[in-house]
């Protein structure tokens, strides 16, 4: 199924989207908070959030969007968090799949898969063969990732040929779980902080960085197009002294 041409925004310009949008989806514990609720309550209500976006970005027709779902430092949480974070990405699968499919979503992983239950691996792999044929959105929850880990992990697999490439920037990121996709244009951070708390530290060099202070669950559509507003008013030099338009 060929891709659908871009929405027509007034604001926006279609052919200026980001090739790889990344976000930090942050603050459902905050959101929890100021009603009063369980921080599991948060993580369950940004789950309406991450359908919103897969909906959007399909729709603008963006290529790739990665979504940072769980770090490898968020195994310090307590151990009913962690296992809530876990059943919610069962959950997630469970219920959007069979719509994800008929957008023609391509599901990816992008994550250490060591330490994460069967149970996960298991929707994931099962969401990962349903959609790999699929040709539109592709979707990656970035899961059990470290970006400091994928480097080192990278680094291995280079170092585990048998004809290794001469280390080369392009040939090294062949070797990283993003291989073969484009880096992200532009990084979404929901709930005001401005870190990147180890998330695709590598491929995040020449990012834009957008944070909103919009907490996860309550991030929607219209904050999706005000940040791409502001990609599309920023100039990108990479190094240089022109603006450089993708
Ligand atoms: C983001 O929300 C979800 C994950 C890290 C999995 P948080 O749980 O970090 O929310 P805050 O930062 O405590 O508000
Ligand atoms: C980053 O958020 C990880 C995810 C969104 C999955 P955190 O809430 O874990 O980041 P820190 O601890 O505030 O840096
Ligand atoms: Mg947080």
């Amino acid at each position: 199924m060929a891709r659908k041409a871009p929405v027509n925004s007034p604001v926006l310009d279609p052919r200026r989207l980001p090739r790889h949008i990344a976000v930090i989806m942050d603050g459902n514990g905050r959101w929890a908070r100021r009603r009063g609720l369980p921080r599991a309550a948060g993580h369950q209500a940004g789950m309406a959030s991450v359908r919103a976006l897969v909906r959007a970005c399909d729709e603008l027709a963006v290529p790739v969007l990665t979504l940072y779902a769980f770090s490898t430092e968020n195994w310090k949480r307590p151990p009913a968090e962690v296992r809530f974070l876990m059943s919610l990405l069962i959950e997630f699968l469970r219920r959007e799949i069979d719509e994800l499919h008929r957008r023609n979503v391509r599901l990816g992983l992008l994550g250490r898969r060591d330490g994460v239950p069967a149970t996960v691996l298991k929707a994931i792999d099962r969401g990962m063969a349903q959609t790999a044929a699929n040709t539109g959105l592709r979707l990656n929850f970035a899961f059990n990732y470290g970006g400091r880990r994928e480097i080192l992990d990278a680094v291995e697999a280079w170092n585990r040929q048998t004809r290794r490439p001469p280390l080369t920037e392009e040939n090294f990121a062949k070797f990283l779980y993003t291989a073969g996709l484009p880096d992200p244009d532009l990084l979404i951070r929901t709930s005001g902080e401005m870190r990147l708390s180890n998330f695709l530290l590598w491929q995040l060099a020449y990012a834009e960085i957008v944070v909103t202070p919009v907490l996860w669950p309550d991030f929607r559509k219209k904050h999706l197009l005000a940040a791409l507003t502001e990609y599309q008013q920023r100039e990108r030099r990479f190094g240089g002294v022109e603006a450089v338009h993708a």
